[in-house]
């Protein structure tokens, strides 16, 4: 699988990773990977069976077993189809403090490899080029201010019918970056050798096209 090529995309919350990963992958007809979603899941897990969300052992367990796949758009847990029900900003929370605990990120390693089939992969998240693939070809970090990312975020909860507050968001992006830039493992930094891009004067569109035209670049 080492021949495969992935093009990893890291970046804060509301930056637009999902967004432009999945228009990459669709435009180059590659698999995609939303590894946030994996902690999500797991944190959806834990809050529905009650898990103590500091112990560690029992969280990296339920990772470990999670009964998930990816259909099309689609997110399916347990054979339910959880994908509005994961972007909740108790679930997005949930899985920022969970994914502080090495034995979870351990525990979903085998898993997001997996996503490397043929003929390509665009896998965002936090840690994709420095930890899962280190030796992607292509690394694109990702990054806008805080209140372009906080307007966003709030557009996107309104359009899926969740209630929004302006300065809850803002409080709890901030929350969020502190969290995920300064724990102890995989923390929020460009991966060595990516592509910074700050998206924050730029529509998705714009994004997506930076990065086919760096893609394109390495590819030929
Ligand atoms: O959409 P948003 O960027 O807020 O979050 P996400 O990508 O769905 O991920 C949810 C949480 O999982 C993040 O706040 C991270 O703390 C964690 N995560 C991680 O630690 N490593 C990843 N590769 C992906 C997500
Ligand atoms: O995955 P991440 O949390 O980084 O962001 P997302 O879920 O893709 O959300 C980004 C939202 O901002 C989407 O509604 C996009 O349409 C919008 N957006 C973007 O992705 N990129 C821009 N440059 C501008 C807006």
């Amino acid at each position: 699988t080492s021949q495969i090529p992935v093009i990893t995309i890291d970046g804060p919350t509301a930056s637009g990773k999902g967004t432009v990963a999945h228009r990459v992958a669709d435009k180059l007809g590659f698999h995609y990977l939303d590894s946030g979603a994996l902690y999500r899941l797991t944190a959806l897990s834990a809050l529905r069976r009650g898990t103590d969300l500091a112990d560690e052992h029992a969280l990296a367990k339920l990772a470990e077993h999670l009964q998930c796949s990816f259909q099309g758009g689609d997110i399916i847990l347990s054979q339910e189809n959880v994908s509005d029900a994961i972007r909740a900003e108790e679930v997005g929370n949930t899985a920022s403090r969970i994914a502080t605990f090495p034995a979870v990120r351990h525990a979903l390693v085998g898993l997001q490899l997996g996503f490397r089939k043929a003929p390509g992969l665009v896998a965002d998240g936090r840690d994709m080029g420095s930890v899962i693939f280190p030796h992607a070809p292509l690394k694109v970090f990702l990054t806008a201010s805080v209140a372009a990312r906080a307007g966003r975020r709030y557009k996107q909860l309104i359009d899926k019918g969740f209630s929004a507050n302006m300065e809850d968001l803002l409080k709890d992006l901030q929350a969020r970056d502190d969290r995920d830039t300064n724990r102890a493992i995989a923390p929020l930094v460009p991966a060595e050798g990516a592509q910074v891009l700050d998206t924050s004067e730029m529509n998705a569109d714009e994004a997506v096209d930076q990065v086919l035209q760096w893609y394109a670049a390495i590819a030929k």
